[in-house]
Parts: C-alpha cells; structure tokens; sequence
C-alpha cells in the first residue's frame, strides 16, 4: 500500500503570507500540500480558485493535493490540473458523471482522487476504483477548518481496502496527535491536517509527531488481508 504522508492544509495558514507558510510546512517536512477550494454552495464557505492555485504552484515545491469542494468539477476539472494541481479530488456527490470527470482530470495530466461525506456511504465510489489514485475520506463535514474528528467514518477506510483498493486513502478533518494513530490503524496513509500543523509555532516538530504516530501504527496494524 501507499506510503505514509503528510500533508498540510494551507486552509489553516495565514493567508495574507501564503508564499511563508508554505515554506514553513515543506522546510517542517510536508510531504505535499493540501488546498481546499470552497465555491460557497457545495459547502457553504467560498476560500481560493484558480489564480490562487496557480500562485501557490509558483512557490510550493512539493505536489499540490487540491481538494475540490464545488458544485460543478467536471466544468472546472481540467483547470485546476492546468493551474498546478498534481492531484485533484472531486465529491462524488458533487456530480451525476463521476466518469467524465475522471477522464477530465487523466486528460489534463493529472492523479484522480474521489471524495466522500460522512454521510455519503462508499458505494459511491466502488465502480471507479479502478480508475482512483485516492480515496478522500471525510471525517468531519467539509467546509470549515478545526472541526471535530469523526471516529465513526473509520469503517469505511477498512471497507475500502478490504475490496483490494491499492491506491492511497486519505483522511481529512480533525487529524491531530491524539487521533491520527486512529486513522492509521483503519488503513489511511495520506493525513490532511490543517489547524494542527498551522496552529503550532513549530510546524517541524507537529509533523515529525505525526509521523512518528503513523509509523508505530503502521507497524502494529493487522494486514488488510
Ligand atoms: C475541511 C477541509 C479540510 C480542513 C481540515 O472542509 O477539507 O482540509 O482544512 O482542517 P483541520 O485539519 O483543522 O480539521
Ligand atoms: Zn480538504
């Protein structure tokens, strides 16, 4: 399975100093960096688009993992890989065409990640697996930052990897030191963590805990299969 990664939020990060705090993140050790475009009716918060992806792919030096909260992705797809994405994932209750939108995004050159709700069950994702780098597993109701991690979404990363799924499961919402060892043990290996890497002073020290958390789970984790 995928190896483990860290990955900032940069919805966390002090917006008016974006080039900063993303050198903050990769000079602690962010694996990639994780963007949340909000369109304020998917979700209903409105945060960056498209000129603000392609400012930040100026600057980053790791892979951009853009989190696509919108109503309309197969519209925008294609532009965001375009602007600077590396990986883009798409809600797949956000369309009734997940197919296209996949084609979309392998077209544009980019890794195609779907995302799931806590409510949103993981048949909504099974018929595409095949064609997924990554799964994004919600645990918390996108739109905000520094909410409550949700342990009840944890079976559906189990659910996820016990079908042969060998792409990588991401989780996103509440993942800190005191539930990232939690996540690990449910077979996720890409961890969004917002407000628990921006909001230390040492960014570093955060993320070395993290890995470490992930690692010793890792290592005591019973085989998928
Ligand atoms: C929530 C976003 C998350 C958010 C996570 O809708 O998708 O990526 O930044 O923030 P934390 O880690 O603070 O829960
Ligand atoms: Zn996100």
């Amino acid at each position: 399975m995928g190896s483990i990664r860290i990955v900032p939020s940069l919805l966390s990060a002090d917006f008016g100093r974006l080039a900063e705090e993303i050198r903050r993140a990769e000079d602690g050790g962010a694996d990639d960096l994780h963007v949340d475009v909000m369109d304020g009716h998917f979700v209903p918060n409105l945060t960056i688009g498209l000129p603000v992806v392609a400012a930040m792919k100026k600057v980053a030096r790791v892979p951009l993992d853009v989190h696509i909260m919108i109503s309309n992705p197969l519209e925008f797809a294609a532009r965001y890989i375009e602007a600077g994405a590396a990986s883009l994932t798409f809600h797949a209750k956000a369309t009734d065409e997940p197919g296209r939108v996949i084609d979309a995004i392998t077209a544009a050159g980019g890794k195609v990640a779907m995302a799931i709700n806590p409510a949103t069950p993981i048949e909504r994702v099974l018929p595409y697996l095949d064609r997924l780098a990554m799964v994004l597993v919600m645990s918390v109701v996108p739109g905000f930052g520094g909410q409550k991690f949700m342990p009840e979404v944890l079976p559906k990363l189990e659910r996820l990897r016990a079908t042969g799924f060998r792409g990588d499961l991401e989780i996103d919402g509440g993942i800190g030191p005191a539930t990232i060892a939690a996540a690990t043990a449910a077979n996720a290996n890409v961890f969004v963590a917002g407000s628990a890497v921006f909001g230390v002073a040492n960014v570093r020290t955060r993320i070395g805990e993290l890995r470490a958390a992930a690692e010793l789970a890792t290592a005591v984790r019973a085989p998928a299969r």
